[in-house]
């Protein structure tokens, strides 16, 4: 597909997902780790504004010189910008001039994508631009999900969440591999980011893999069982931020009969509204600390990232991503837990976010896209509901720091074997 398809495919892609939203639920910011609606719609086409147009459309002209102050997201190399705490206040400018913006960037880049550009670096970066805006488009998604939830209305951003099939009610299977060496990383053709390389080989001991993510009903077994109240199954921080911020179920679970986990009258808040947990879904909104909780109770442990890889790498793409192939799953929720490796949840792997041996970052303020944020974060694996289809691979690297709990992130077990 030409390039300049992708573009205005990914670009129209992030205008339809606003549209379901009013002006004022596109202002709203309800933590600092989440940002309006709005402001991704800017901050998006400000990165092409920024890293792809300068040196190849020498007359373009910045639709307006402030808004670099305004939409740079944390690229200190290019100066100072509005504080991430603070981009909920930005009522001006109105959406209808981001749309402008929008507009305007996006006619500057059709101009040079028709001119059949050919420089690999520049076509490097547009490239860059389109994955960074999927990126955005799955956290337009998991920020307004947090904003629509604070809300006491419970807004419902779209109507008709699909009706779930048959899922998962017995154990999950466990697939084994041998010890050995394993071939980690990107390398070759088609998109990766930097953090996902350079390829080398990691030495794995034998493990087991579950085929399908852990599903809410195994989670509320834990939660019977008061895995909330026993210290002895949680890490020192998760303990400590568990107790901390009341945590007493994952994200977006509320008991109506206050009962608290011991009984079976939890619901759930989705973007399609809120409704009874089902046991059979894989389970999302869990934390690092809670994910590794869980698998102790259970008697295993998280996968490595680098387990996780070497399972997925013969395993076909294929799962419950934002998109249109599984039309009987819920738009923008799990589905029943499948077996497989990719889709419904975000998976935390017990593998800190670190450079691999040989990483460098690339040099110039692009290079600050993955590298600086190697500290105090946990590898994800997977992608989720929330992800564009066709955005994820085996060697995508998702990280978080290890209390986040707004992303689709759930777990899957491993042992040794
Ligand atoms: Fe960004």
């Amino acid at each position: 597909v030409l390039l300049r398809d992708r573009y205005r495919a990914v670009r129209a892609r992030t205008v339809g997902l606003a549209k379901p939203l009013s002006p004022e639920d596109q202002l709203v910011q309800s933590m600092p780790d989440a940002s309006p609606t709005k402001w991704h719609l800017a901050h998006t086409t400000w990165f092409f504004e920024t890293f792809v147009l300068p040196p190849h459309a020498p007359d373009y002209r910045a639709y307006d010189a402030r808004f670099a102050f305004l939409f740079n997201s944390y690229y200190e190399a290019l100066g100072p910008r509005v504080a991430r705490a603070e981009r909920g206040l930005l009522s001006r400018p109105s959406l209808v001039d981001v749309h402008a913006y929008r507009a305007h960037v996006d006619e500057a880049m059709e101009r040079w994508l028709a001119d059949g550009e050919t420089d690999e670096a520049a076509i490097g970066l547009c490239e860059l631009g389109l994955h960074h805006e999927q990126q955005h488009q799955e956290l337009i998604l998991t920020d307004i999900k947090h904003a629509l939830a604070a809300n006491p209305l419970r807004p419902v951003y779209a109507e008709a969440p699909r009706a779930p099939g048959p899922g998962a009610t017995t154990p999950p299977a466990f697939q084994t591999f041998d010890e050995g060496l394993a071939w980690i990383g990107h390398e070759g053709r088609g998109f990766a980011f930097d953090n996902e390389g350079p390829r080398h080989r990691s030495f794995l001991r034998a493990f087991a893999i579950a085929d399908r993510p852990v599903t809410c009903g195994e989670y509320l077994a834990f939660m019977r069982d008061r895995g909330y109240e026993r210290a002895e199954l949680w890490l020192s921080d998760g303990w400590s931020e568990c107790r901390r911020e009341g945590w007493r179920a994952p994200l977006y679970w509320q008991s109506e009969g206050g009962g608290g986990g011991a009984g079976g009258d939890w619901s759930i808040f989705t973007l399609g509204g809120t409704r009874p947990v089902d046991e059979r879904e894989a389970l999302a909104h869990v934390s690092y600390y809670e994910a590794d909780a869980f698998a102790r109770w259970a008697g295993v442990r998280l996968p490595t990232e680098e387990e996780w890889e070497h399972a997925a790498a013969r395993a076909p793409v294929e799962g419950h991503f934002a998109g249109e192939t599984f039309p009987d799953l819920p738009l923008f929720h799990p589905g029943p837990a499948m077996p497989s490796l990719f889709g419904d949840v975000w998976q935390w792997t017990q593998s800190a976010y670190g450079a691999y041996p040989g990483y460098k970052a690339p040099a110039g303020a692009v290079g600050e896209y993955n590298g600086k944020f190697m500290s105090n974060q946990m590898v994800l694996r997977g992608g989720s509901c929330f992800t564009p289809e066709g955005h994820v691979r085996a060697t995508y690297r998702n990280f978080f720091p290890p209390g986040a709990r707004w992303q689709a992130s759930g777990l899957r077990l491993a042992r040794d074997a």
